[in-house]
């Protein structure tokens, strides 16, 4: 008899073994071959034993290895696709899979990276206001570049029939040509073939969509999360986003962002954020409560009950920037204080702060 205990053991087991493989890579089943290379890139970095120390963090990498290994090849994913994980095991028949830390090492070290050619990334400023920052925010971009071809997917020819070997070289991309050296005497040499231009093929017919250029100009909508706190300078990079091309993997397009330097405003300094108050004398002299409007559009209160010198500065504590990675931790708020002088004074005005600023001996002249 089997006990209730096995049962569910077993389930689970079962449940195990059927994690869909898409999902342990989080992508979606149409993935292209970039998408899933992306996925394994940012997931097994992240589970990864020896920087995540969760318990757990083992099995995922394993699982996503695993996940991969399958994905990224054709033959295996359409099995997969069409008969699950046991068409798999057959295929496999019994066959050891490769160990997950080779899979990983042969991803970022090995062969794989030299193998694939990759194209120019682009580095770009791109300026954000300091509200963006302090609250974080999404903003959306656009940018001008080359994409393949839909159309030929990056042949350049209008079909695939219109693709033919080149008749110049035999499709080997190179021709022997003999010279002579001296009468009689011959030497081979290789050259790129003329008629192909090395390549081995030559197109008969060009794609109309690109007129045989195999990339096409495209304007690319993307939105750049910008994280509370976000250090100035700080690099996002969009992975595979730059110009396209048949002869690479397209490079990252990579936004330096920045807060825009807005004259007499807010400044920032790491998690230090400084205003300029402007204040009356009588402010100056005898204290206020003002409110300041924040970068988040909150009113912020302050109160002086002193005396406040011209560049006073004052301190409060918590009122600056959000740290980044940090939900709670927030830096300072520096408040410089500037006074303004009236630009004349009144008979009037003059008569009592004169009043005031020699109380004994206006009290003898009332007397
Ligand atoms: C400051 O703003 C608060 C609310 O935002 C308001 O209640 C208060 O009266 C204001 N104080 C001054 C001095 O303007
Ligand atoms: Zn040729
Ligand atoms: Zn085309």
């Amino acid at each position: 008899m089997i006990s209730p205990a096995l049962v569910v053991v077993l389930f689970f087991a079962l449940l195990v073994t059927a994690a869909d493989l898409y999902k342990v890579l989080d992508v979606h089943k149409s993935a292209s071959d970039k998408d899933i290379r992306a996925a394994y890139k940012r997931l097994s970095k992240k589970y990864h034993p020896d920087k995540n120390k969760a318990p757990d963090a083992e099995d995922r990498f394993v699982e996503i290895a695993r996940a991969y290994e399958v994905l990224s090849d054709p033959t295996k994913r359409q099995i997969y696709d069409r008969h699950g994980e046991e068409g798999l095991k057959q295929h496999e028949g019994g066959q050891n899979q490769p160990n997950p830390f080779d899979v990983f090492s042969n991803f970022f070290g090995g062969h794989h990276q030299q193998q694939v050619r990759r194209g120019p990334s682009s580095l770009t400023e791109f300026e954000v206001s300091l509200a963006d920052i302090y609250q974080g925010s999404s903003i959306d971009f656009m940018i001008k570049k080359r994409i393949l071809c839909d159309h030929c997917r990056g042949s350049g020819a209008a079909s695939d029939s219109d693709i033919h070997t080149c008749g110049g070289c035999n499709g080997n991309g190179v021709k022997l040509v003999k010279q002579q050296i001296f009468p009689g005497m011959f030497a081979q040499s290789q050259v790129t073939c003329n008629e192909c231009g090395g390549r081995g093929t030559v197109i008969k017919k060009m794609c109309p969509h690109c007129q045989g250029n195999k990339v096409v100009d495209h304007t690319a909508h993307y939105t750049l999360d910008i994280t509370p706190g976000m250090p100035e300078g700080h690099e996002v990079v969009f992975e595979g986003e730059a110009d396209e091309s048949p002869d690479w993997e397209p490079g990252d397009v990579v936004l330096r962002v920045r807060s825009k330097k807005e004259k007499g405003a807010w400044r920032r300094k790491e998690t230090s954020l400084y205003w300029k108050q402007t204040i009356g004398i009588d402010e100056a002299l005898m204290g206020f409560e003002k409110n300041i409007t924040h970068l988040d559009g909150r009113n912020l209160l302050v109160v002086r009950k002193a005396v406040t010198q011209p560049g006073f500065v004052q301190v409060v504590k918590g009122e600056g920037m959000p740290s980044f990675g940090s939900k709670s931790a927030r830096g300072d708020l520096f408040i410089e204080y500037n006074v303004v002088l009236p630009v004349e004074l009144t008979p009037d005005m003059r008569r009592k702060l004169s009043a005031a600023f020699e109380p004994s001996t206006s009290t003898r002249d009332e007397l």
